[in-house]
């Protein structure tokens, strides 16, 4: 039996990519209603028109590193539903440039949205999510929630912090007999506009963007961000359905989850040729604007 079907469901940065996915994807499994919510209101409102019929939308603007605004987001969806069973929280942004300069206000904005936001979403949805007698909390960590990359501490710091933050509260759940169940989600790369938006964001903000970095950026893109976010969002409803705990999205994130546990001393080397490989395919001539290594930001 479908644990989505007849469900209520929340998704968090459901305006793009994964979240839109997600949201189109539960509804096509039957679930009763989705609300979705974005930072961007338009965005989920054009996803709102790609749901199916049948299924009742509810839609907000919400930026989930604002714990009040999360709260009444909270109660408001739990007084039109009357009930709340399931929790993506999906929302997340990238940001990539070494520690030594990158500045506290971009650690701050990376925590805020990636980490903070996850545990907004938890924290305040979980009353109505026991309430409901069957509930789920899904979290969005990452590739970079397994493994670090060069150049992505703030990232790799929030998405490493989700999966242990969620891996935690199922010990919590389990031992209180609350009735949810939780799934970290690890995505490997999806084609997504998650690197664009961080270029676009550094832009807006005044952070140095060379041109190597951005035609870095549109070659990685092309070349790691390739799995479809709908087929991303049918994996991730498949772990829920059947209660994993853990879910790797792709096969990088599979072999590179293996990798790093069956080689904890050496896959930095391992990876690093396998990083050198992909450089050697941007460096040929085909691509004019051969970038340096670098890693991509998911
Ligand atoms: N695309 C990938 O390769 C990849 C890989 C691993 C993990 N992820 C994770 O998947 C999740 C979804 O990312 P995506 O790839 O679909 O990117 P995306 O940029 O397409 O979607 C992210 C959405 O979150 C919204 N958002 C940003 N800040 C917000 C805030 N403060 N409050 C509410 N919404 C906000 C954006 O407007 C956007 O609609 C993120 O958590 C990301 O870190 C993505």
């Amino acid at each position: 039996m479908s644990r989505i079907r007849g469900k209520v469901c929340v998704v968090t940065g459901a305006g793009s990519g994964i979240g839109r996915a997600l949201a189109v994807e539960l509804a096509k499994r039957g679930a009763k209603a989705v609300a979705i919510s974005d930072i961007k209101a338009d965005s989920v409102e054009r996803t709102a028109e790609l749901i199916g019929r049948g299924t009742e939308i509810h839609t907000a603007t919400l930026d989930v590193s604002d714990r009040e605004a999360f709260a009444a987001y909270a109660e408001e969806i739990a007084g039109h539903f009357g009930v709340v069973h399931q929790v993506y929280n999906n929302a997340g942004v990238a940001d990539d440039d070494p520690v030594d300069v990158f500045g506290y206000e971009r650690y701050e904005r990376i925590l805020d949205v990636n980490l903070w936001g996850v545990i907004h979403g938890t924290k305040e949805f979980l009353p109505h999510l026991i309430a409901s007698g069957d509930g789920h909390i899904t979290n969005i960590s990452s590739l970079n929630g397994i493994m670090a990359q060069q150049g992505l501490s703030a990232y790799c710091a929030s998405k490493f912090a989700v999966r242990g933050f969620t891996e935690s509260v199922a010990f919590d759940l389990e031992e209180e007999g609350y009735p949810v169940r939780t799934t970290v989600v690890h995505p490997g790369g999806i084609k997504t506009g998650i690197a664009d938006s961080a270029l676009e964001w550094a832009k807006d903000t005044g952070v140095p963007v060379t041109a190597e970095k951005e035609a870095r950026t549109r070659l990685y893109n092309e070349k790691l961000l390739k799995m479809d976010p709908a087929r991303a969002a049918e994996i991730i409803a498949d772990g829920v359905e059947s209660n994993n705990p853990r879910v790797l999205v792709g096969n990088d994130a599979k072999l590179l989850d293996a990798l790093v546990r069956l080689m904890p001393r050496r896959w930095p080397k391992v990876f690093g040729l396998l990083q050198r490989q992909i450089e050697k395919e941007l460096e040929t001539p085909a691509v004019e604007t051969a970038p340096e290594s670098e890693l991509v930001h998911r």
